[in-house]
């Protein structure tokens, strides 16, 4: 048997053992993700970091996975240097597999500090400038805490009127019409659920009460705002259409 340490602990471990596999089997644990006990260890993962001595007397970071124990080996699971080396390692795993999980959740109990995973958003504001300078619902605003910013619904301010969605360069906000009520909403959380009206023209449900009547409150000024019908952009588009021919056949 071969006399280790590791954390101050001394124990024993077999010729031939990684580690790892003594830490293991002395329920000392260490974060591993690519280490199985029926292959060969390949050091992909890194996380398995652990402090050592090297032969010229520095600290330096080993694989645990790899390292074979050796007589009088002294080892430490969580100095420093093993915790920003851990960082380093999640870091990188995370950059490339950032649903992942079961990394996720072993970061967090490892006490490495997660960001949230990418949510579809580039945080440039269109939604919410375009809401509040040309709207003027102001249905969204940008919130932040420690885990970064993201854009969330004001409840109960939005008119249904889709521009934000129609700006969206990510196609993350969507608007949905169903049973004649539209739908908009960013990720799985609602920003306006509203009836749809139907078109005095054609028939078909195409704004939301609220937002017709907020057009018709800010065009209170222009002439055409005398005529009070409910006319879809597809309707006035032939209506204008016609408009034009007969005054052309005048
Ligand atoms: S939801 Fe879309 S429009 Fe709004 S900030 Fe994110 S990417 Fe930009
Ligand atoms: S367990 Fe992945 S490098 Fe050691």
């Amino acid at each position: 048997m071969i006399k280790i340490t590791i954390d101050h602990q001394t124990l024993r471990a077999r010729e031939g053992q990684t580690v790892l596999e003594a830490a293991k089997e002395n329920h000392i644990r260490i974060p591993h993700l690519c280490y199985h006990p029926a292959l060969k260890p390949s050091g992909s993962c890194k996380l398995c970091g652990v402090e050592v001595t090297s032969p010229a007397g520095k600290q330096v970071v080993m694989l645990s996975c790899i390292l074979k124990v050796k007589e009088n080996l002294e080892v430490r699971t969580d100095s420093e240097l093993v915790q920003a080396h851990r960082r380093k390692s999640f870091d990188k795993l995370l950059r490339m597999a950032p649903d992942a999980a079961r990394i996720r959740d072993l970061a967090q109990e490892w006490g490495v500090s997660v960001a949230p995973p990418p949510d579809g958003c580039i945080r440039c504001r269109l939604c919410i400038r375009v809401c509040n300078e040309i709207v003027k619902a102001k249905a969204l605003k940008m919130v932040t805490d420690e885990t970064g910013s993201r854009v969330m619904p004001e409840p109960g301010r939005c008119m249904g009127c889709g521009t934000c969605a129609n700006l969206c360069p990510t196609r993350l906000i969507r608007v949905r019409d169903q049973d004649s009520v539209r739908t908009v909403s960013i990720r799985d959380e609602i920003i306006g659920q509203l009836p749809l009206e139907r078109c005095e023209g054609c028939g078909n449900l195409y704004a939301t009460e609220i937002f017709l009547k907020h057009i018709r409150a800010s065009m209170a000024e222009h002439p055409d705002s005398k005529d009070q019908r409910r006319i879809c952009p597809s309707c006035i588009k032939l209506l204008s259409g016609k408009a034009q021919a007969a005054r052309k056949n005048k």
